[in-house]
């Protein structure tokens, strides 16, 4: 089935069509991975709703993405309870390993590296989102080992590219 004929049939299910906006866009980026103009333009056209309100909600929220992001998107709250929690210093962390800053993809397009507000789960502050899973009560090391593991997912090689990485920008 084509995106446009799955946006169709999402679309059907609301009486109104901005309501289907956001079906819509989540449907697109499942199929291209990020949400440049020409897709926007095309949701828009597709729904026949006004390309502004697809452009406004498209960039509102953290879960779309207009530029093409890293194989994971690691999404760090620094809302209160996880600052209160560290995620400041793990914020710090995530930086010097990757080598980015925060909003930036690594070189490698295996992480792109952001900040977002509160993610509904203060319980396990700090909290940081990777695609659809939570990880929480983190730590330095847990951090550590999940960049591991996602790398070894990624199909990265570990140790030069670490090695490369691990110094702080600048250093
Ligand atoms: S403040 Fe971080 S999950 Fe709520």
């Amino acid at each position: 089935m084509s995106m446009r004929e799955k946006i169709e049939e999402a679309a059907a299910r609301y009486p109104d069509q901005r309501s289907a906006i956001m079906p819509a866009l989540l449907i697109a980026q499942q199929e291209h991975g990020h949400l440049p103009g020409p897709i926007l333009e095309e949701i828009a056209d597709i729904l026949g709703v006004e390309r502004i309100w697809v452009y406004e909600l498209a960039t509102f929220y953290t879960l779309f993405h207009t530029e093409p992001i890293g194989a994971f998107h690691l999404q760090l709250c620094d809302n209160v309870s996880c600052m209160l929690c560290g995620s400041e210093a793990l914020l710090k962390h995530l930086e010097a390993v990757l080598a980015i800053k925060t909003g930036e993809t690594s070189p490698d397009r295996v992480f792109t590296l952001s900040t977002v507000e509160c993610l509904g789960a203060c319980e396990m502050a700090p909290v940081m989102q990777v695609g659809d899973d939570y990880y929480g009560d983190l730590d330095i090391g847990r951090i550590d080992a999940l960049l591991a593991r996602l790398r070894a997912e990624a199909g990265q090689v570990i140790g030069g590219a670490d090695t490369a990485a691990a110094a702080p920008p600048g250093e």
